[in-house]
């Protein structure tokens, strides 16, 4: 069971993204569902993560897989019914899994009710609710881009004379967040879902609901990809959001614990901290996804997370994230031959020992791969929009490879986007019967997380080591059991490297079995090895 009066699970918490398209598919359409995840269920607690975070189920006409509702307060018949929602909740609370939702209110999908009343007639009452401009000519009203669809935002309305805006595809019209009617109607669907027991939301683009009142052109960057030659400043991050974040906050406060994660639209881990609000009275995390765009290299890594504790107002807690599914998964960004394996084992580690809430992307467990798809297979409209220069993101939704079945144990029908070349030996059955597996080493590093405090709570120090390697304390101090050091080897390199090391036990290694003591002094790190101790 769930402590409903815990309003800080969420720090001490693992998350694990669901991709529901993609995860079980109960009823043999090819396309997994509410019910096939919690066939699942034992699953998670298996694995040892503690809440799950699930991409949107709502009904949609799936232009962007759901990222474009078209009813807030149901599901789509593709993953079943709010019932099936509610049987999923119940069950997962029954075995102390939280759940949050995906809360996708930057834009609607254009055959939301809503949108088709406000683009009906200038005078419709929910005409205000979506962004309009005159249409006097051909030439749209500023230089706005539409990211999938790499043209306009601005998109001609016939009825009206005017344009509407979309940012991502022109399915996805953009709501009106200064009308206040249209604020009440969100918060209203936000109550719905956390009446019903959701445990919170992670909010989809959360910093773009607000664009320049005055609508001002973006100013022009050397930026490429994704920016496509454009410093966003005009049609996103806007100051006012923090008005909306409070009210957000106010609202889930209510609930006493439920939880706010922003996705954050911007690169720089700046506007991501400063989500939380200076009192931390915003969002309680906001997305930070410097990791997702670092190179291998321990420097950048130790350099993100410390940037990353700088910014962060003094009382907000930190988060870390590897993979999701609009990026290419983090075992394929960091393969290099056979070190895949080794570098996805420090990587793991890195995530599950820093200091913050570590979202784990389905798959990553068993090293699920994210190669090119063919275009014949390709789904996501950014794909389909800007293959072959960009491949999309559909190689990192691949269906989850459960065994070494037909479709990998996803569906017996043909899934909906292709399963990975390598099912037969990269699945969970098989890495669950082998101890030395990379799900073992995540179910294992879950269980520590668990069973050691400073992992969770703990300050964090950062250790002098040599070039490629990275390393740092968690200091836990408890009045029962005095302070407790435990200190975080990565070699991040196939290269010898000597550090030096305090005495102590093993707690978790790739070369050296927890339980072994090590001593005191100089000690030899191998290629690409995690040593994990306990001092004293
Ligand atoms: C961010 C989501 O993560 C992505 O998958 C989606 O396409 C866009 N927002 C638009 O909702
Ligand atoms: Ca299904």
């Amino acid at each position: 069971m769930i402590d409903r009066r815990d309003s800080n699970w969420w720090k001490q918490a693992v998350f694990y993204q669901v991709y529901p398209r993609s995860f079980k598919d109960s009823n043999a359409d090819g396309i997994g569902d509410l019910k096939g995840i919690q066939e699942k269920l034992d699953y998670f607690q298996e694995l040892g993560v503690d809440a799950l975070w699930i991409s949107p189920f709502f009904k949609s006409p799936m232009k962007d897989f759901g990222y474009d509702i078209s009813d807030y307060k149901d599901v789509d018949p593709i993953f079943g019914s709010l019932e099936d929602f509610q049987s999923l909740l119940t069950a997962a609370h029954e075995r102390g899994l939280r759940i949050v939702v995906d809360l996708v209110v930057n834009h609607s999908s254009d055959e939301h009710p809503w949108f088709k009343a406000a683009r009906s007639s200038r005078t419709d009452p929910r005409h205000d609710w979506y962004l309009w401009k005159p249409r006097t000519g051909r030439r749209p009203p500023n230089n706005w881009i539409s990211l999938f669809e790499q043209r306009s935002a601005w998109y001609p309305n016939e009825a009206t004379g005017e344009w509407y805006l979309a940012t991502f595809t022109r399915n996805q019209p953009e709501f009106n967040w200064r009308n206040p009617e249209l604020r009440e109607a969100i918060y209203d669907a936000t109550r719905f879902w956390l009446d019903l027991g959701a445990d919170g939301f992670r909010m989809d683009v959360a910093t773009a609901y607000f664009k320049d009142a005055e609508f001002r052109s973006n100013p022009f960057s050397f930026n490429l990809v994704p920016n496509l030659l454009q410093h966003h400043i005009y049609d996103r991050n806007r100051p006012e959001i923090f008005g909306v974040f409070k009210d957000f906050r106010a609202i889930a406060d209510s609930y006493g614990d439920r939880m706010l994660i922003g996705e954050t639209h911007g690169l720089d881990p700046v506007l991501a901290a400063s989500c939380h609000g200076n009192n931390c009275d915003g969002l309680h995390m906001a997305f930070n996804f410097d990791f997702l765009y670092r190179k291998w290299s321990a420097r950048l890594f130790r350099e993100s997370a410390e940037r990353w504790y700088e910014l962060l107002p003094s009382s907000a807690w930190p988060n870390f994230t590897l993979s999701n599914h609009d990026q290419p998964r983090h075992y394929y960004r960091y393969r290099s031959g056979r070190h895949a394996d080794a570098r996805a084992r420090v990587a793991a580690t890195m995530l599950l020992c820093l200091r913050g809430t570590p979202f784990l992307y389905y798959g990553e467990e068993i090293g699920m791969n994210c190669e090119p798809l063919p275009k014949a297979s390709l789904r996501d409209p950014l794909g389909v929009a800007t293959w072959p220069l960009r491949i999309g993101r559909d190689p990192e939704r691949t269906p989850m490879q459960w065994d070494d079945s037909l479709n990998a144990g996803f569906s017996p029908a043909s899934p909906w986007l292709p399963v990975n070349a390598d099912y037969r030996h990269k699945n969970v059955a098989t890495q669950k019967t082998d101890p030395d597996s990379l799900w073992n080493w995540y179910a294992d590093l879950l269980r520590l997380r668990k069973s050691q405090p400073a992992l969770i709570t703990g300050t964090l120090t950062w250790l002098d080591v040599p070039p490629e390697v990275m390393a740092w304390k968690r200091t836990e101090r408890r009045q029962s059991e005095g302070k407790q050091d435990l200190l975080v080897y990565l070699n991040f390199s196939g290269k010898l490297k000597t550090i030096s090391v305090p005495v102590g036990t093993v707690l978790q290694g790739t070369r050296v079995a927890a339980g072994e003591r090590i001593n005191a002094g100089e000690r030899t790190l191998g290629p690409y090895e995690v040593l994990v101790v306990s001092q004293g």
